[in-house]
């Protein structure tokens, strides 16, 4: 029996995706590098230091691990700008009305974030208090496709694995879900989210009720 939904931040929650992506081009620019939107998809659900190891990686570029951290912290700042900016209008469609009838329901809601930033977001747009537990890039030790941040939170609700349903945007996120045991919603296009139980590109218009079965169905 489902008991919880389990939802990433990033990309699922609020469109933050595209701020990471254009905080870390722009980091990378300045380097004398770039990459690509695919590129970008390896990004989404990994921490910041694991992403700034990637992008260097891809552009060829060697940074002293002293530099590495310079660049993440500038990273950050920019990152932090639109955030900042951030209003409950860039809550992504269908998310506000599934958190409502989920907590009308009785069901569990748990954030799983690889960001460090994420209960600020959650505040910026308002909606910190609709989560029974937050688990997040600050708490984790292992960056997905690690399962640990799921974990975490379906054992902070004392649920197991097959009683959540997790949310995810990134390719290293559904990864992770499948490895714990979760059932795992992909949110975006089955080109790459091809493996979790079932993909849809918005939560718009969806029930608890035929989201459980969509997975279940797999
Ligand atoms: C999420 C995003 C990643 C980001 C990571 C760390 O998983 O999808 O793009 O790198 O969080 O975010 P942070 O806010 O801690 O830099
Ligand atoms: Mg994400």
């Amino acid at each position: 029996m489902i008991k919880a939904f389990i939802f990433d931040l990033d990309g699922v929650i609020v469109d933050t995706a595209k701020y990471h992506f254009a905080a870390w081009r722009r980091m990378a620019n300045e380097l004398g590098a770039d990459f690509t939107e695919k590129e970008n998809e390896k990004l989404k659900g990994v921490s910041r230091m694991d992403s700034i190891n990637l992008i260097l990686s891809w552009g060829g570029v060697t940074l002293s691990e002293a530099d590495k951290l310079k660049w993440a912290a500038q990273k950050n700042e920019w990152y932090l700008e639109f955030l900042n900016k951030m209003t409950p209008s860039e809550i992504l469609p269908g998310v506000l009305p599934l958190l409502k009838d989920l907590r009308k329901k009785g069901y569990k809601i748990a954030l799983g974030s690889s960001s460090k930033n994420a209960e600020r977001a959650l505040r910026k747009v308002r909606i910190f208090s609709y989560f029974n537990t937050i688990i997040d890039g600050t708490k984790t030790t292992r960056s997905k496709p690690d399962p640990q941040v799921f974990q975490m939170g379906a054992q902070r609700l004392r649920l197991k694995p097959e009683e959540c349903i997790v949310f995810e945007d990134a390719e290293s996120g559904v990864e992770a879900a499948l490895a714990g045991g979760f059932y795992v919603v992909g949110m975006g296009s089955p080109k790459n989210l091809g493996d979790a139980h079932v993909v849809y590109s918005s939560l718009e218009g969806l029930t608890i009720d035929s989201i459980i079965q969509a997975v279940k169905n797999k």
